[in-house]
């Protein structure tokens, strides 16, 4: 009689594909955070499907609102998060913080305060701005968001996208090698520790 070590079988989330749910905090159509997300898009490890939600028709958070039910785009982005395996978001930097766009996005997805889809959803930050910090503190002010709302960061690589203007072409293309490296780095790591995280949890 043939028998199967099931101990030793690949898991069911270790072979199907990794989806990740990639949002820029930028409504500009040129803008480099996007564009830092078709990268990512380009870049991707074999088994990573990284889908991108635009937060373009994210109306700004009420309580008033919610309490008569989410809008349909408001359901979309939970949605979106919700059955991505991981998220991945791209934040520029406005006057030395997250530009209200993402945090008004962050602050729906973070309800219910029990049950929100973004509390233990492995998560990776990056960033693009042409200044010389390339959205560091934009990117911490976002950390210290997700430790309230629980969500689990990437802690490295680091990616801040400094002098972005020099780093994509004219099509919105990066062009920069080494951000290019950092990038699939970036995405590599997250696809190791989300499967981590989830044999963990199974
Ligand atoms: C900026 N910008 C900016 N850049 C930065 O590095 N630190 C900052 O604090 C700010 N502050 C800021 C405030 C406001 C209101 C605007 C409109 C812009 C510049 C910003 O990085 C630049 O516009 C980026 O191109 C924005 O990102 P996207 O749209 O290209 O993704």
């Amino acid at each position: 009689m043939m028998t199967v070590d099931t101990s030793i079988a690949p898991t069911e989330s270790a072979t199907r594909p990794l989806v990740v749910c990639a949002i820029a905090g930028s409504l500009r159509r040129a803008s480099y955070n996007r564009a830092l997300l078709r990268a990512a898009q380009e870049l991707a490890p074999d088994g990573m499907e990284i889908r991108i939600f635009d937060l373009i028709d994210v109306p700004l958070y009420n309580e008033d609102v919610e309490a008569q039910g989410d809008p349909e785009p408001v359901r979309a982005l939970k949605a979106a998060i919700g059955q991505a395996d991981a998220l991945l978001i791209a934040t520029p930097e406005y006057n030395h913080g997250v530009p209200g766009v993402l945090k008004n996005a962050v602050d729906w997805a973070s309800r219910p305060p029990r049950g929100a889809v973004l509390a233990g959803k492995p998560t990776a930050i990056f960033g693009a701005s042409p200044g010389v910090t390339g959205t560091a503190r934009a990117q911490t002010q976002l950390r210290a968001s997700f430790v309230f709302t629980q969500t689990p960061a990437l802690l490295s690589p680091e990616i801040l996208v400094y002098r972005a203007h020099e780093k994509f072409d004219a099509e919105g293309r990066l062009t920069d090698e080494k951000t290019r490296e950092f990038v699939a780095r970036l995405l590599r790591e997250l696809a190791d520790w989300t499967r981590l995280l989830q044999a963990r949890n199974q």
